[in-house]
């Protein structure tokens, strides 16, 4: 069988094998111990020491592990920040989403290849009435979102150049790691959080957790019914990627509203480069087919998108990760 057809077919194995190893304290013994024997694991991590062997034999075979003959494993350097608990890059909570709410999600795929997403999600209600059914699914996405966001969020607030920028608005702003990221870099920055009622408290912790007092904000509304509040920089980070290019547009036309003239807007997003790459966007985006309403997108949409918003001045500018940025302007009174 050729290899990409054996890694997809067994891919869902991989997946499984990651997250319990993550949340039975498989990978965080090994970082912390180094190369270790199955049964010296399976003691430390309270695991049964049959199943862990088989668990650490099938990571061993995707390469999540490594064991060099002398029946040791142990995680190789590359993958230890995104194993690592205590690393920014730490990926377990995005893996227990994918685990714990994406799968169940995965059947609807099916009756949408029969039917069309529109036809079989008619009476379904706004996604994220779904997603945050109760206080715990909301930390669990927001958890999620932090860790795919925080890291990466540094690097996009050096892109965004905020040094001139007063007043962040961060659109849909989760429990705040753009936000956070900016004002980190920013101290002349204040920011303001716009979301769902529910991620309020989850955003005030943030704030006390960092200390930033005033600097940063909640202001709870639905980006459907309300105006965003008045800033000269509007972000939109993982937000577009949720809705049609319909609702993108009256978001992106809601933000040249509440953007002062001379500032700006950043949407912060997976970008696919052509048709099928890169592998997580491509996969994502068929997540986003089966969890919202929404898709990625090139960053020429995404530019296509700000122009008919009324945005001008619109730049590409790239991160060395996953999420990109793509910057527009709102031109200056007078100009
Ligand atoms: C995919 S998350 C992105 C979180 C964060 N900006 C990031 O980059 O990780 C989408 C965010 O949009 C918010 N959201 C969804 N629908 C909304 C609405 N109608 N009004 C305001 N915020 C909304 C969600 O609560 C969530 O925080």
């Amino acid at each position: 069988m050729p290899e990409p057809l054996e890694r997809a077919i067994f891919g869902m194995y991989a997946t499984h094998a990651v997250h319990l190893a993550d949340r039975h304290g498989v990978f965080a013994f090994l970082i912390a111990h180094g190369p270790s024997r199955i049964g010296k694991i399976a003691a430390a991590t309270g695991t049964d020491e049959e199943t862990l062997g088989r668990l650490l034999v099938a990571l061993c075979a995707f390469g999540v592990v490594a064991e060099g003959g002398s029946g040791e494993y142990r995680v190789p350097a590359r993958s230890v920040p995104y194993l690592d608990r205590t690393d920014s890059r730490y990926t377990g909570a995005f893996v227990s989403h994918l685990i714990g709410s994406t799968a169940d999600r995965m059947s609807y795929l099916d009756a949408y290849l029969v039917h069309g997403k529109a036809r079989v999600d008619v009476d379904l209600p706004d996604p994220f009435e779904t997603i945050y059914t109760d206080e715990e699914s909301v930390t669990a996405f927001l958890a999620a979102m932090w860790q795919l966001s925080f890291d990466v969020s540094g690097e996009l607030a050096d892109l965004a150049e905020l040094g001139a920028v007063e007043h962040l608005v961060d659109v849909g702003g989760a429990n705040g790691p753009f936000s956070v990221a900016a004002l980190l870099r920013t101290p002349t920055l204040r920011a303001t959080v716009f979301d769902l009622p529910q991620v309020g408290p989850h955003l005030h912790r943030t704030r006390d957790a960092y200390e930033f007092g005033d600097r940063l904000a909640f202001v709870s509304g639905d980006f459907f019914y309300d105006e965003l509040p008045e800033g000269d920089c509007v972000a939109f980070g993982y937000v577009l990627s949720d809705w049609d290019d319909d609702t993108c547009l009256d978001l992106l036309r809601k933000a040249h509203t509440a953007c002062r003239p001379g500032g700006r807007v950043l949407v912060m997003d997976r970008l696919f480069d052509g048709h099928h790459h890169p592998l997580a966007t491509a996969v994502m985006n068929l997540s986003m087919h089966v969890e919202t309403r929404g898709r990625h997108r090139t960053a020429e949409e995404y530019v296509g998108l700000l122009r008919a918003a009324g945005f001008v001045d619109c730049e590409v500018r790239r991160s060395t990760r996953e999420k990109h940025l793509v910057l527009g302007r709102s031109a200056s009174q007078g100009g």
